[in-house]
């Protein structure tokens, strides 16, 4: 018979309850505690449910706090993973998005985790923006007393790596909070480090934390099972998604080859919202996978050790190994096994190695600076990374396509020796329909229509920075929204880049675009882009944004990105008689409320 904790449960219910446990296997029981567990989370007023037994509430002292910030969701899944296995070692813990706590709450905290991840150009993801402010302020409180351990998620092809983990742990200590674990740094393939970080923090907060059972009471618990998934894809259980179409969207002549994919999916399994992306995992170009061997000289069974994996070499190299984008890591490593000023220069310069990778990839490199094959296949697996899934911003909605999922393409530099695309050349290229490629939805709730449909959007989207919004417009219609929609589009030509063209003009005369303006940069001398469409309509921009207008970017990161923004701060300047630093400030402040939202790669 269960000891059913008498100020949770009433007699009554603990009966009933009672009687339907009777019932169930172990199976059954294990999936009920699980649907609990979700059903309670859908409903938490918190963005993140905290898990608190009446046993837990008198023993806050104890608790493992957990932090995340993260754009793209990888650091919020780390910090959920390290909570569900936190909880099933018997620890008691909470979680928090960084949105949800202040730097002020940490006071009342003894031990925290904190998972971030560095975007823009060393930037804190959205969600931790105000939170890293707060910290750096000089009256941040004394958090003497936290024992803390941050794990810092970035990209070693970026100039400032892991930034903002680096800051904050930096600034943690620097306030008097101590480290339980030293900072661990991710890269792209970040899950077995994160892996690691987890094992290592489970053993050292154990002890710390730990609760006797007299804390706990009689309370009896059941494995917690994230509910979903027991029906919908992730990126351990991947959908396998039929490709019905393919079209190529530019027309002849264009220097882009951008294509339109739609694939089949099983709604039950694979469910998304506009603003989410797909993720696509997908194997090697055989071909280059057969240079690469050529390179080495290598049969192709040869069995070799790759992280946690041993198998023969093409088959690590086809499903496992990056191949087609170069890491800064590996150009280091290069640099000091083989002299050569270029080399140098690239592993030093980021100018340079960007500009290189955008061109080449792996074989390329090895060919060019180790042509004598001095460095060895096991020497180089050392130095390699692993296959990480390419996400794609979701062009549909699944109001209208219940079935389906679309996705805008570009497949660039797609030439026979250069740099090629893993998903891209997969999806573009290779796969016919027909054929299955596997996905899960990568959920991006810092891109979100507004809850409001009497809300005005301004949509800034060239390229393929247009799929998002080719969702927005599908759901928004779907919705029967009554809120203007406003769509700026740029590419290089009107004749064979105007993504879509047919179906705007549909969604014009329906009446649910509103506005449209496009920017060809290349049909005239000078060159035209969105953010100089955006200056011509800055009076209209304006008085948009006064009318509580939600404003999306999506698209570019490098240059386009910042241009627009900096054009976005020029019309507030102008049109709100702000100073330039106030106009930043205000723009901050459409960010922080979520009126301005961007999805930029
Ligand atoms: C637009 C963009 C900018 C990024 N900038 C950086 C950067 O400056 N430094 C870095 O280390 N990583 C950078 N990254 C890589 C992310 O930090 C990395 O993909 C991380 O795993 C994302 O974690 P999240 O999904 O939790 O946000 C950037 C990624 C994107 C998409």
């Amino acid at each position: 018979m269960i000891d059913w904790p008498q100020n949770n449960i009433n007699p009554d219910q603990c009966a009933q309850l009672a009687k339907v446990l009777e019932q169930l296997d172990s199976s059954q029981k294990i999936w009920l505690s699980g649907y609990l567990a979700g059903n309670s989370l859908a409903t938490a007023s918190f963005s993140e449910q905290v898990t608190e037994t009446a046993a837990v509430k008198n023993h806050k002292a104890k608790k493992l706090t957990i932090l995340y910030g993260s754009q793209t969701g990888n650091g919020e899944s780390v910090a959920k993973n390290l909570k569900s296995l936190a909880t099933e070692a018997g620890l008691l813990t909470e979680i928090f998005s960084l949105a949800d706590i202040s730097v002020k709450q940490l006071v009342k905290k003894s031990l925290i985790t904190l998972v971030i991840s560095t975007h823009g150009e060393g930037e804190a993801p959205d969600d931790a923006d105000i939170f890293y402010e707060q910290l750096f302020k000089k009256n941040a409180p004394d958090l003497t007393g936290l024992q803390y351990s941050v794990l810092a998620l970035g990209d070693s092809s970026y100039e400032y790596y892991c930034q903002t983990g680096k800051d904050i742990d930096h600034r943690l200590n620097e306030l008097g909070a101590k480290r339980i674990h030293e900072r661990v740094d991710c890269d792209v393939d970040f899950e077995p480090a994160s892996g690691q970080w987890i094992d290592d923090i489970l053993v050292k907060v154990e002890d710390v934390i730990k609760p006797s059972p007299q804390d706990l009471g009689n309370i009896t618990t059941l494995p917690i099972q994230n509910t979903e998934s027991l029906c919908v894809s992730n990126k351990s259980n991947p959908y396998e998604a039929e490709i019905l179409t393919k079209q190529k969207l530019t027309g002849r002549g264009s220097d882009k080859n951008t294509y339109h994919i739609e694939l089949a999916i099983d709604p039950t399994q694979v469910q998304y919202q506009p603003g989410d992306s797909v993720a696509v995992i997908a194997d090697n170009n055989p071909n280059a996978v057969e240079r690469l061997l050529k390179h080495w000289k290598l049969q192709g069974n040869e069995v070799v050790t790759f992280k946690q994996h041993t198998k023969n070499i093409k088959a690590l190299l086809t499903e496992h190994i990056e191949i087609t984008q170069i890491s800064k890591p590996f150009v280091k490593f290069l640099s000091e096994q083989i002299e050569n000023i270029e080399l140098q220069n690239l592993a030093n310069s980021h100018e340079a190695f960007n500009a290189y990778c955008e061109q080449k990839q792996l074989v390329n490199l090895l060919n060019e600076f180790d042509p004598g094959q001095k460095i060895d296949v096991k020497k180089s697996l050392g130095h390699l990374r692993a296959i990480t899934p390419r996400l794609y911003s979701i062009a549909s909605s699944q109001s209208i396509y219940d079935d389906e999922v679309h996705l805008t393409i570009n497949l660039s530099n797609a030439t026979a020796n250069g740099h090629y695309g893993l998903a891209s050349g997969l999806l573009c290229d290779r796969a016919k329909v027909g054929d299955k490629v596997k996905i899960y939805v990568e959920p991006n709730k810092h891109f979100k229509l507004p809850k409001n449909p009497t809300t005005p959007i301004i949509l800034i989207g060239p390229g393929t920075g247009v799929a998002p919004f080719r969702a927005f417009l599908q759901e928004r219609k779907e919705q029967q929204a009554s809120g203007e929609n406003w769509l700026f589009f740029g590419n290089p030509h009107f004749a064979t880049d105007f993504l879509y063209q047919t179906e705007w003009l549909k969604l014009q005369q329906q009446g649910v675009l509103n506005e449209i303006d496009v920017a060809f940069s290349r049909d005239q001398t000078h060159k035209i882009y969105v953010q100089d469409k955006l200056k011509d309509k800055s009076q209209l921009i304006w008085s948009w944004i006064e009318n509580d207008a939600s404003i999306y970017l999506c698209g570019d990161a490098n240059h386009m990105a910042k241009d627009v923004e900096q054009t976005l701060i020029d019309i507030i300047s102008q049109h709100g008689n702000l100073s330039f630093g106030d106009a930043k400030t205000y723009l901050k402040k459409l960010k922080r409320t979520h009126k301005y939202q961007k999805d930029v790669y």
